[in-house]
């Protein structure tokens, strides 16, 4: 924190994971680097084995778990979430390895306050399973997209993308670990330019 003194406001971010967390990893370091002017108030998860969890915790970041299993629906889950959410008071929202879709109503609540990383070339490749379907396409070309988060699945305005080869022996999990190593260089970039103002929809 002492690195960020120099450099304006300090942006509070809520980062919400399902997973490893190892796009979570990047931004604490970045944070600690003094690279992005930013704060984590809180790291939430839908599910208790997140190791992504221990990542904050190690960090001395506070947790929360939050199973989506006990709501019937999406909305109601939702309106739970947005309860701790709003308990931090977050200028963005960032999903890392948050492997939910959110409903219309908490998108449209935090409409151009939430960040979303997906491992590919968005537009192309929506949804998941995105490095074998690239594979079976024969693409020679395949990456990663941060992007502010609309209604439609994974479609909203692109804030930074990386770019992979997609190498003839390549299988999923050489194409994964090479997608992930961008990742973890552009989300902290996408957050730092959110933070300085440089991130808008027009
Ligand atoms: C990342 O590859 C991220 O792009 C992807 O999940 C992984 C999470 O890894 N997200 C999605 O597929 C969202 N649709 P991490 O937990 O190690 O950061």
């Amino acid at each position: 924190m002492t690195n960020n003194r120099n450099q304006g406001k300090v942006l509070t971010l809520v980062v919400l994971i399902s997973g490893s967390g190892s796009n979570l990893q990047s931004i604490i370091d970045a944070i600690a680097a003094g690279t992005v002017n930013a704060r984590i108030a809180a790291v939430i998860s839908n599910r208790t084995d997140a190791y992504g969890l221990e990542r904050a915790a190690n960090a001395g970041i506070e947790t929360i778990v939050e199973p989506h299993q006990q709501y019937s629906d999406r909305k109601q889950y939702d309106q739970v979430l947005a309860r701790h959410v709003d308990s931090f008071s977050p200028e963005l929202i960032i999903l890392a390895g948050f492997m939910r879709i959110l409903s219309p109503w908490f998108v449209t609540r935090y409409s151009g306050k939430i960040l979303n990383i997906h491992p590919s070339l968005l537009p192309k490749y929506k949804g998941t399973n995105t490095h074998q379907r690239v594979i079976d396409a024969g693409e020679t070309e395949h990456g990663a997209s941060v992007h502010l988060v609309t209604e439609q699945l994974d479609g909203g305005p692109i804030v930074i993308q990386a770019r992979v080869p997609v190498e003839r022996d390549d299988d999923v999990e050489s194409l994964r670990k090479k997608v992930l190593e961008q990742e973890h260089l552009i989300y902290p970039e996408a957050i730092k330019l959110f933070a300085q103002g440089r991130v808008r929809t027009e």
